[in-house]
């Protein structure tokens, strides 16, 4: 019998034609929402699920009986319930490496865009105000030679770091649950507790995953703790930050501006104050979205997919644990 996948979102037809040599396929472009009858009902029968962007809950998998595999097409995977996941034996992959460069270009980007106040001054040339020189009011800071301080010091993290130490003459300090003796050595990168790092870093920039320790890692205490010249840069996840304290650390000059990809709540609410503010640059979390790299990633999904479903270990798999009970 030929194998089910349930596919949604983010694929190209060159993946879903490889997909299709090997199993029946269900795809779901435009999928909205995990409720969509005609998606739960494919999944019922679904060997494997691929796609992202989906919260996927305990009770969608009582309703995938047959589920043996997911490839996620991300590198996080917060929104699944890994444990659940594991406990039931289905394998979840996901799309590390591929991405690492994009999105450090994105955490770059934004701390040279909220340094140099790239977006609020490209606005004001749009507006017709750029009447005379500009002067100290027009004013950003500095990104070379400064101290860029790194929360999480992963793959992305050390290829921020990376820009920032070779590219920038940066300082670069790290918070990481390990140290990093090869990054130390080759980035000179110094290792410092979480609350020293906010107390010394010009740049704060976020890369850690989200787990139940990081939710709202970045509360008013640690807005408190840092400079008031020091810029905050989020490419992680929104709900490492308590959003309400980083707006207010914001309006009040507690810190000076933030770079943010990712939000508690995305897309961001219309009500939301911080694409409204001068001091944010606020981007509709394009960490990895670029075309090459949106093709990797969607690749190495179909790779981990094709793999699982074949009894081949997936390229990138998140529970091991999955894979040593299956294959018991
Ligand atoms: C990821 O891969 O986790 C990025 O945030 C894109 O979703």
């Amino acid at each position: 019998m030929q194998k089910r996948i349930t596919a949604f979102r983010r694929l190209g037809q060159h993946h879903l034609e490889q997909l299709s040599e090997h199993f029946h396929v269900d795809y779901f472009p435009e999928l909205d929402s995990a409720d969509d009858p005609a998606f739960r009902e494919a999944l019922r029968e679904a060997h494997g699920l691929i796609g992202a962007s989906l919260r996927i809950t305990p009770e969608l998998l009582d309703d995938a009986p047959n589920l043996e595999a997911i490839a996620s097409i991300s590198v996080g995977v917060d929104n699944y319930p890994v444990d659940e996941l594991t406990r039931r034996d289905i394998l979840l992959c996901n799309t590390p490496d591929v991405l690492t460069e994009t999105t450090a270009d994105t955490g770059f980007s934004l701390i040279m865009a909220s340094a140099r106040r790239v977006v609020e001054l490209a606005d004001f040339v749009k507006r017709g105000d750029w009447t005379e020189s500009v002067g100290p009011a027009q004013f950003g800071s500095d990104v070379h030679g400064k101290t860029l301080g790194m929360v999480g010091f992963g793959r992305i993290g050390a290829a921020v770091a990376r820009r920032g130490a070779l590219g920038f003459g940066m300082k670069v300090l790290y918070s990481n649950a390990s140290p990093k003796p090869d990054l130390e050595r080759e980035l000179g990168a110094q290792r410092r507790e979480f609350d020293e790092l906010l107390a010394e870093a010009d740049f704060v920039c976020v890369t850690v995953p989200l787990t139940a320790e990081t939710t709202h890692l970045f509360g008013a205490e640690q807005f408190a703790r840092m400079k008031s010249s020091a810029i905050f840069v989020n490419i992680a996840r929104g709900q490492v930050v308590d959003e309400p304290a980083l707006i207010d650390a914001l309006e009040t000059g507690e810190i000076r501006a933030a770079g943010l990809d990712v939000f508690a709540k995305e897309p961001l609410p219309a009500d939301s104050p911080l694409p409204r503010m001068a001091n944010v640059v606020a981007l509709p979390h394009i960490g990895s979205a670029t075309v090459e790299t949106r093709d990797a990633m969607a690749q190495r999904a179909v790779d981990n997919i094709l793999r699982a479903l074949s009894g081949e270990r997936p390229i990138s798999l998140v529970n091991d644990e999955a894979w040593t009970s299956r294959q018991g």
